[in-house]
């Protein structure tokens, strides 16, 4: 039995050690060609500055990682397409010309219709976690997506959001007009922050389907205004979330809390909004979409938070513009004034009001309110005039 097993031994060495060999060769060939292949790969990445050891182009972010400055340097200095490289994360590749991005992230929309996968410590940055803007690409994309810019604001459904734009309106006038005081033409009105509460306030009756009273919209407002402050610094986390963790605990407690208040508020709105019986056929709210979806509460507040996030600082900043221009160009006021005047005196409707229509574009042409797109994240390895942008590269 001994000497069986001893001979048995003496055959399964030598069978191992070549069967060792043999792999190890195969695994060498393949670290070989996987070598070949990734300097390949880099060679036709889109050009990057040179990176430095550990720190790749990280340097370029500063002082104070401002975007805006950092891709004016790269496009001057490497043209339309870039890439940088910073630790710990795939090639970032920076698109800053309308054509190409339009034959990268349009004529390519499904490879690049993913997005980079949402902050991960927990329970403090779930109010990003389902959203759309962080879903991979996919079938609950498509649904969310759908319910948003098909369902709800599908242009047809405008009319039905009158009630929601004249409270916002009334209480927009009462507010300049207060602000302005007695003394009348000649004051300097602060208009920004009216009309962000107008628009916060038209969107949360889109939104929640009741009008929020004063005291509910102004705590809304003050957690969705400090949570959005906080958002910009927890991008730290998106690095190396175990070490953000210790050198930024604050900013974590301090998500945690934001998002534990916030449930506090909307939890409610969606208990009165599901007791709702008799449904009104002529309005409904995103709520009431996304509670036929059979959502969760964490999605919901995702998806309600999402919506405010998205749609209030890019339409107040739009406002804005719109506004500095008609002060500037008085012909151009008065003429829209005329036109919206006979309009809306024959009933009419916004979206046969062209030279409305007309503004509101030049004023989005010239002062676009998302400078960038969210970041992107490939899907697939596609090849734009001639450079590689590898799959599971973060496009921007
Ligand atoms: C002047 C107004 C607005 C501008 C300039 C604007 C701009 C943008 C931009 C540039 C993106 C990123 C697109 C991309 O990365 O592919 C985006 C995404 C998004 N916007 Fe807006 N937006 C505006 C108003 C709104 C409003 C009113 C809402 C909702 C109430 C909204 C909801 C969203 C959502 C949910 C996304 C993410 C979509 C996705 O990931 O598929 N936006 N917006």
């Amino acid at each position: 039995m001994h000497s069986m097993q001893l001979t048995m031994s003496w055959l399964i060495y030598p069978f191992f050690s070549s069967l060792a060999f043999f792999l190890f060769l195969i695994l060498f060939q393949i670290r070989i060609g996987r070598k070949k292949k990734k300097s390949e790969y880099y060679s036709k990445l889109p050009p990057s500055p040179p990176p430095l050891p550990i720190l790749g182009n990280l340097l370029w972010f500063l002082p104070d990682f401002d975007l805006g400055p950092t891709l004016r340097r790269l496009r001057s200095l490497l043209g339309p397409i870039a890439t940088l490289h910073i630790p710990l994360l795939p090639p970032c590749i920076f698109i800053m010309d309308i054509d190409l991005a339009h034959r990268t992230l349009v004529r390519h929309a499904a490879a690049f219709s993913h997005r980079t996968p949402p902050l991960s410590p927990g329970r403090a940055f779930r109010i990003h976690a389902h959203s759309i803007n962080t879903a991979p690409y996919g079938p609950r994309w498509r649904r969310l997506r759908h319910t948003l810019a098909v369902d709800l604001l599908n242009p047809s459904r405008l009319p039905s959001f009158s009630h929601a734009h004249r409270w916002a309106l009334g209480s927009l006038v009462q507010k300049l007009q207060e602000s302005s005081g007695s003394s009348g033409v000649n004051t300097v009105v602060d208009a920004r922050e009216s009309f962000r509460f107008a628009t916060f306030q038209a969107l949360t009756l889109i939104c929640f389907g009741d009008k929020l009273d004063d005291s509910t919209l102004r705590r809304l407002n003050a957690l969705q205004l400090d949570y959005l402050s906080l958002t910009v610094k927890l991008s730290a986390y998106g690095l190396l979330p175990s070490v953000a963790m210790v050198l930024y605990f604050n900013r974590w407690s301090r998500a945690l809390h934001l998002s534990r208040k916030i449930d506090e508020l909307l939890f409610p709105l969606f208990r009165a909004r599901e007791q709702v019986e008799e449904e009104d056929p002529s309005f409904v709210s995103y709520l009431d979409l996304l509670l036929k979806l059979g959502l969760d509460d964490d999605e919901m507040v995702s998806l309600c938070m999402e919506f405010l996030n998205a749609g209030v600082d890019t339409t107040t900043t739009t406002l804005e513009w719109v506004m500095v221009h008609l002060a500037k160009n008085q012909e151009i006021q008065e003429r829209l004034y005329e036109e919206i005047k006979t309009a809306t005196s024959r009933g009419g409707n916004v979206q046969k009001i062209p030279y409305l229509k007309a503004v509101v574009l030049e004023a989005l042409r010239r002062h676009p309110a998302a400078h960038v797109a969210l970041p992107h994240m490939a899907g697939e390895t596609v090849e734009v005039d001639g450079y590689v942008i590898p799959k599971g590269a973060i496009v921007n």
